[in-house]
């Protein structure tokens, strides 16, 4: 069924030769599910999908980076994951600190500029301390971004928007007629991102699970039945070719 996404058969593509280097995406988007079937499947508990899915996310960025690509967003905890049980919230909590530990060197080296979207008050101060940290450190890089959703929801993303611009109207630094898409988005937790070109999704599932609803309203979308941590280069590879074949009309004709 997934077939009609793509044009050849899954992973089966090797390295990159085979892109066009003046078509990559400028900003890719990943929702990177399916991590705790990845552990069910090995009988193994579900933290041990997300720690195998860090490990896919080190391949990825080097490859992002490789190709060109300037900004790649990462789906790392939504607002709605707040509702798993407690320990693998604590656990995904820690990633961004391990993650951060082993790579922030190799993230600096590599001209990546570290960012996240999403809203910091509700995180542990130790997920906290470890991002703004990356984020400081890395602040001048003009390499790719490397841009984590964490604690991010689109509808809370817009609200916080809605009332940021109603606060402006109010002090009467914006009249309700001037408002315009450039308001909207530059209010919106992205700030001076670009929309993504393309977004993917692992493990089958076909939804956008309240992911940049109004930054995503052109992207080019593939879907993989790979659960994440099984997700490799030449998966990425294969997204990117796939974008490459499409025409992008923008409504137009
Ligand atoms: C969805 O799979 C995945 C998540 C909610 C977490 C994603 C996090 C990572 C891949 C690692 C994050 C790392 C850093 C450095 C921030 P799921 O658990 O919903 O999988 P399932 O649908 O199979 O249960």
């Amino acid at each position: 069924m997934l077939k009609k996404w793509t044009n050849r058969k899954e992973g089966e593509t090797n390295g990159s030769l085979d892109l066009d280097p003046r078509n990559i995406p400028n900003h890719v988007a990943i929702i990177m599910d399916g991590n705790g079937r990845w552990a069910k499947k090995r009988g193994l508990p579900r933290i041990a999908g997300h720690r195998e899915g860090m490990n896919v996310i080190k391949k990825i960025v080097k490859k992002s980076n490789q190709l060109g690509i300037r900004t790649l967003t990462l789906y790392a905890f939504s607002t709605e994951n707040w509702k798993r049980p407690k320990p693998e919230v604590d656990f995904l909590m820690r990633l961004p600190e391990r993650f951060l530990k082993s790579e922030l060197p190799k993230l600096t080296e590599e001209n990546v500029q570290v960012r996240i979207t999403g809203s910091k008050e509700a995180l542990p101060t130790h997920t906290i301390n470890a991002v703004e940290k990356a984020i400081e450190d890395t602040k001048n890089n003009d390499g790719l971004i490397l841009n984590f959703a964490l604690n991010y929801g689109s509808r809370h993303e817009m609200i916080e928007a809605m009332k940021q611009v109603y606060k402006e109207i109010d002090r009467g630094r914006l009249a309700v007629d001037e408002i315009d898409e450039k308001t909207v988005s530059s209010h919106l937790m992205t700030g001076d991102l670009s929309d993504p070109d393309l977004l993917i999704r692992t493990s089958g599932e076909i939804r956008l699970s309240n992911f940049m609803l109004w930054q995503l309203a052109y992207s080019e979308f593939w879907f993989t039945e790979t659960l994440w941590p099984d997700f490799t280069e030449n998966h990425f590879n294969e997204a990117i070719q796939v974008y490459q074949k499409r025409i992008r009309r923008y409504g137009g004709v």
